[in-house]
């Protein structure tokens, strides 16, 4: 394992990322992590993150320089590297030599840290800093430098220790995952051996183990992480799984009935699916305010939620799809951020069921799910499926709800969906559908005067729906959607395309 200690740089995920690309499992914690745990962990390297603070600041964030006799190799990165460099009794200075973006450095010496590097003299790496460091601490050699950094790349061969002035985690430095490797492989003398048969094989063990023959109950949506949860504990503990499955009457067409056909039939989990459209629209009837919407939707679900699972004696465990990014998000020292949207987490269950957590996921990426979703043997329809919010339609139908204009829209965005998929675009863009607008406009059609609604297309491409563009979809694929809608869909006699990226617009668009 290597363990990432994180400053704060908006990289470190990838570094992470990078190095279970490698098979070598890697985790992140936070740069003030306990020593003593750290030790515990046994890594066979640390890395030291970037980060937005100065070392020649009083606010500068550090660590135990006793992590670098742990006997352990330690690369630091950009204000890692600086880090270790003034830890070390180094010097580190605000420089006016800023580097920023693609840098060409000269590789003075190979050493197994840049094995396999073709172009030791002229070698493009990517810079992000406005420090730099002016002279080294004792045993240190340099390894690279730059025109603005005469040492890009130091290492002190006895304990191990390197650090780097650039960012081999992104994509813009030439052969960066060669160099992470090298570290990771030849430094380090980490194992290969991370890959999603032997998670599946380790997970199911720990959750027999965590579970033994008690029940585990589960919410479960239908969406990627909740199946992917069903699917592995039904293979870890079989019927002791229990699965809720509420719907709200605001999913897509035809989704509810095969949610139950598949889980049911094909996995033989042990499914109660709980039909509550009518209380939802009740509950939702002349609401026309987005967040009140929202609140309202998710506060029904975990009622109902709630009391289903009371009705059950005896399940102390409940499952949750928790990712690695919300772990990670939990434990970083970046604040608060406004909030947009409320309940974007509908499936985050009340804590005050005083059941303990099973969470299978907790140490993967979002992809990392997918492929243990099709090591578990999961069609590609399941796991590769577009994002769907918790309040569902009832987010993509502007204003007031009723059956009608559900119906309208389960109608439009199923021909969305169909064309998009008909014409290879699913699986290239982030997420197609269509919206409602339940504003009317005048058409005309055969020789009829219509006033109806209108539908607008949303179709975006993104890597992590923090920011997303929208996609150049090409034209004779919106003319057929068009077509298609207006001439299949009562109701609606305008289609358009919405062109807004995020920021400043939001991929749902309430
Ligand atoms: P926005 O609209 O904020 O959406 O740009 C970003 C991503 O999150 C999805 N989304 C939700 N997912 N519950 C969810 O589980 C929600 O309440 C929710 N609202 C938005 C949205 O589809 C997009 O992928």
């Amino acid at each position: 394992m290597i363990v990432i200690l994180d400053f704060g740089s908006q990289y470190t995920q990838l570094i992470a990322r990078r190095i279970r690309e490698l098979n070598v499992y890697c985790e992140i914690q936070t740069y003030n992590f306990a020593l003593e745990k750290l030790k515990d962990m046994k890594p066979e390297g640390i890395i030291l993150s970037g980060g937005p603070s100065s070392t020649v600041s009083d606010m500068a964030i550090t660590i135990d320089p006793a992590i670098f006799e742990f006997g352990v190799p330690v690369l630091g990165i950009c204000y890692g590297f600086q880090l270790m460099v003034s830890l070390l009794g180094g010097e580190v200075q605000n420089s006016d030599h800023s580097e920023y973006g693609k840098t060409n450095i000269e590789i003075l010496s190979q050493d197994p840290f840049f094995d396999h590097i073709p172009d030791l003299k002229n070698h493009t790496v990517w810079m992000s800093h406005g420090d730099r460091v002016q002279s080294l601490p004792k045993d240190f050699k340099i390894l690279a430098k730059s025109e603005n950094s005469p040492f890009c790349a130091i290492y002190e061969p006895k304990r191990k220790l390197y650090g780097i002035q650039f960012h081999p985690e992104v994509s813009h430095t030439d052969q960066g995952t060669q160099i992470l490797s090298n570290f990771v492989f030849k430094i380090c003398e980490a194992k290969s051996n991370w890959n999603m048969a032997s998670f599946l094989e380790t997970k199911t063990a720990e959750i027999k183990q965590q579970v033994g023959d008690q029940k585990v109950l589960c919410a479960l949506s239908g969406g990627v992480d909740s199946s992917v949860v069903a699917v592995l504990l039904h293979k870890a503990i079989g019927d002791n799984l229990i699965c809720i499955f509420v719907d709200n009457g605001l999913l897509r067409k035809n989704e509810a009935e095969k949610v139950v056909r598949v889980y049911r039939e094909n996995y033989h989990i042990n499914l109660i699916h709980i039909q509550a459209q009518d209380l939802f629209l009740d509950k939702l009837k002349g609401i026309t305010n987005p967040e009140e919407k929202r609140k309202i939707i998710g506060y029904e679900f975990i009622r109902l939620f709630e009391k289903e699972a009371k009705k059950l004696e005896d399940v102390p465990f409940l499952a949750q799809g928790t990712l690695y990014p919300d772990v990670i998000e939990s434990v970083s020292f970046k604040g608060p951020s406004a909030v947009i949207k409320s309940h974007h987490n509908v499936g985050g269950l009340p804590e005050n069921m005083k059941m303990e957590l099973v969470e299978p996921l907790r140490e993967l990426f979002k992809d990392e799910v997918r492929e243990l979703g099709k090591t578990l043997g999961m069609p590609d329809e399941i796991i590769h499926r577009h994002p769907f919010p918790g309040p569902g339609l009832g987010v993509r139908i502007l204003g007031d709800i009723d059956l009608e204009k559900i119906q309208t829209l389960q109608e439009a965005d199923a021909i969305v969906l169909e064309e998009i998929k008909k014409a290879g675009w699913y699986n290239k863009v982030w997420q197609a559908f269509a919206v409602l607008l339940p504003v009317k406009s005048v058409g005309v059609m055969g020789d009829n005067r219509t006033y109806e609604w209108t539908v607008a297309i949303r179709c975006v491409n993104s890597l992590d729906a923090m920011t997303a563009d929208w996609t150049r979809l090409p034209y004779e694929l919106l003319g057929r959607i068009s077509n298609r809608i207006i001439n299949e869909v009562k109701r609606v006699n305008r289609v358009t395309y919405d062109i807004t990226s995020k920021p400043p617009g939001t991929i749902e668009w309430e």
